[in-house]
């Protein structure tokens, strides 16, 4: 059995990742450690809260008496390091939290994991230990019109959100390189799916289009991202811990690169065929709104994911246009999951963050 801590297991891509282990590996003992930030629900893991094998700790990654705590309760062999100030949006105006949580927080965890598995007390054991840190391909940078992020790819950062990736990312390189502990680093694209917090671009233009208001696209429209439907994440996840060479570090991408335009105008197509057309009689298309653009908005992101598919054998399932359906229809049949989420503080940080850019 393995004994596997969860960090962050209580937002959009550790919840998804959480329920899909426990389905795929119903031996695997998870604790799930959260510190329910704006970002975390419990609620997103309902289903399996009562799972034998299922504990959920409501705590901070920056609280190293905790960590350390729970590595010796619980014999920690595994760990897989969600736990993040995720929005770059939010990084602009406060970039604070993202130094101590992405940054402090990695680092508390990577101490915990040598203290447990590299004193002389875990003898052998620590050969099937596994610290799988989950990281961005924000780290690389910007692209131009060509070109794809390899593994070797030098580290470009130009957000505080992904500034502070960048620096857990060397973290834990260092700690496998000095210490010998046995890490492993994911850089992925852009993910979406069941349980994206409505601040990061498909829940939001989704959210507003159902309701009517206005959607915002920064800039022309025209940056691109790579995207990833969140189970083909958890499942290339799920195989380099298992099939991982340690050390090592692995690209993952959905070899799906669109502008945010094609996204805003595919999902009010979507609705307008789910859902009818607006009161009015018009199509969603007539909501969307170019606003000012994000300050350094990095113009192109692409994967080469040729290291995993290769050495490990992963490969997206799922194309885009069948995960933009099933998306979709997710928040459709989820729209009290959608009102829990967009209460009070979201509207205080949907006002504080639109409100100027028009
Ligand atoms: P998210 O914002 O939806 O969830 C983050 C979770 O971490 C929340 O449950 C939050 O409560 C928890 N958390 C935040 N600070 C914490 C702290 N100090 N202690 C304990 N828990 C804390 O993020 P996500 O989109 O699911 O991303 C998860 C990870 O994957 C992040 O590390 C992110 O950098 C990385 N990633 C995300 C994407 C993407 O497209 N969303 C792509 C590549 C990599
Ligand atoms: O590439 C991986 C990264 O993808 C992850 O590391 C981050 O955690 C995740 O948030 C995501 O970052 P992005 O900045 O690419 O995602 P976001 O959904 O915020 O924005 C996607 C694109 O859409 C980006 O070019 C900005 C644009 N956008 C976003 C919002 C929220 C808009 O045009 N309007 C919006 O309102």
């Amino acid at each position: 059995m393995k004994h596997v801590l969860i960090t962050g297991g209580c937002g959009f891509i550790g919840s998804n990742f959480v329920r899909h282990t426990l389905k795929n590996f119903p031996d695997y003992k998870i604790v799930n450690l959260d510190k329910l930030t704006y970002a975390g629900n419990p609620g997103n893991l309902t289903d399996i809260e009562k799972n034998s094998n299922y504990r959920f700790v409501k705590g901070d990654i920056v609280d190293a008496a905790l960590v350390g705590r729970i590595f010796a309760e619980e014999n920690i062999d595994t760990v897989v390091h969600f736990a993040a100030e995720s929005h770059v949006d939010r990084s602009i105006t406060g970039p604070a939290e993202f130094v101590q949580t992405n940054i402090v927080g990695t680092f508390n965890l990577l101490e915990a994991a040598r203290e447990a598995w590299l004193n002389d007390k875990a003898g052998e054991s620590k050969n099937a230990c596994r610290f799988l840190h989950v990281s961005t391909d924000e780290v690389y940078g910007s692209l131009g019109e060509t070109g794809a992020f390899q593994e070797t790819t030098p580290y470009d950062p130009r957000s505080p959100y992904s500034a502070s990736k960048a620096s857990s990312d060397h973290l834990v390189s260092a700690y496998f390189h000095t210490y010998g502990l046995p890490t492993l680093i994911t850089n992925c694209s852009n993910n979406y799916g069941p349980y994206q917090f409505p601040e990061k671009l498909i829940p939001l233009v989704i959210n507003n289009a159902l309701q009517g208001k206005a959607l915002p696209v920064y800039g022309d429209g025209k940056n691109v991202r790579d995207w990833l439907y969140v189970i083909d994440h958890c499942q290339a996840i799920l195989t380099v811990l298992q099939k991982g060479r340690i050390g090592e570090t692995y690209n993952i991408g959905g070899n799906s690169e669109k502008q945010n335009i094609e996204i805003v105008n595919l999902i009010c197509d979507i609705l307008d065929e789910k859902v009818g057309l607006l009161p009015g009689g018009e199509k969603r298309r007539s909501l969307i709104t170019y606003v000012k653009d994000r300050a350094g908005h990095d113009r192109r992101y692409a994967i080469d994911a040729t290291k995993i598919r290769t050495e490990l054998g992963w490969l997206p399932k799922v194309n885009f246009k069948d995960g933009m359906r099933k998306t979709v229809e997710w928040y459709l049949d989820h729209k009290p999951w959608i009102a829990s989420v967009t209460d009070g503080s979201y509207r205080e940080y949907y006002e504080k963050m639109y409100n100027n850019r028009r």
